[in-house]
């Protein structure tokens, strides 16, 4: 990961920029990271907005033989990955929010945006965008909703380390789901994820989340009862 890596002052979105690359050939482990986005996107069309200098906004690039169904597993996968390297940098506190927020005292410290393209039902790229909140230390647009690492850790942060421990990470974590499936990943997601057991809501559905399943959907219990599966993802 990262033996491609490409640092930006500005752009208007680094997914956008590692889509460039990959279209021109950019090999798997492909990075993209900038300083500052000024069209920085977040899941379900919502914007994703940084204070300049302060974040990490990174984007990465992965080719996996798997179906296009199985592109929500990266999601999660990358959540895992990504609240392991932060705890162990920080010795925060961090939980996974279904499906792949990143969560301090129930503020949003870090989102994941998965973007796929396919041919023919197989994946033929994906792009992993990571936002964190590293040193920012405003937040007028979501108060009471985010937060940053150094708020909550109290001093400021370095944000190269904290890159390189994600990519490390999410190294380690990609090489195990190669060999060995989702299992350990939806292990692992379990283990740090907050809200099982409790109330969900998405889109018109309100129940309780069960269980995560064998493929990574989450399994929810309707308010009437009924048993459903949300799978989380988008395909561009
Ligand atoms: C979310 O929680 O809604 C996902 C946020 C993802 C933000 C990152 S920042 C780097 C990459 N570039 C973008 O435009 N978005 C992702």
């Amino acid at each position: 990961m990262g033996k491609v890596f490409h640092a930006v002052p500005v752009l208007p979105s680094t997914q956008d920029e590692l889509r460039r690359l990959a279209e021109a050939g950019a090999p798997e482990g492909a990075v993209v990271v900038a300083d500052h986005q000024t069209e920085g996107r977040g899941r379900q069309g919502r914007s994703w907005v940084d204070q300049p200098g302060a974040n990490l906004l990174v984007s990465l690039l992965l080719r996996p033989k798997i179906p296009v169904a199985q592109v929500p597993q990266l999601s999660l996968l990358t959540a895992v990955a990504a609240q392991e390297a932060l705890a162990a940098s920080t010795g925060l506190q961090i939980e996974i929010r279904w499906p792949n927020d990143l969560e301090i005292r129930r503020l949003k410290v870090a989102g994941i945006l998965a973007e796929a393209s396919s041919v023919g039902g197989r994946v033929s790229l994906v792009i992993l965008g990571i936002g964190i909140n590293v040193n920012q230390t405003h937040f007028p647009d979501l108060p009471r909703k985010a937060t940053s690492l150094a708020l909550e850790a109290g001093r400021m942060l370095d944000r190269e380390a904290l890159l390189e421990r994600l990519l490390d990470a999410l190294n380690r974590w990609y090489t195990r789901y190669l060999r060995q499936g989702f299992l350990p990943v939806r292990e692992a997601w379990l283990r740090t994820a907050r809200g099982l057991g409790g109330p969900i809501r998405q889109g018109s559905v309100t129940g309780r989340a069960e269980d995560l399943d064998s493929d990574g959907a989450l399994v929810v219990r309707t308010a009437e009862g009924q048993v459903i599966r949300l799978v989380a993802g988008e395909l561009g």
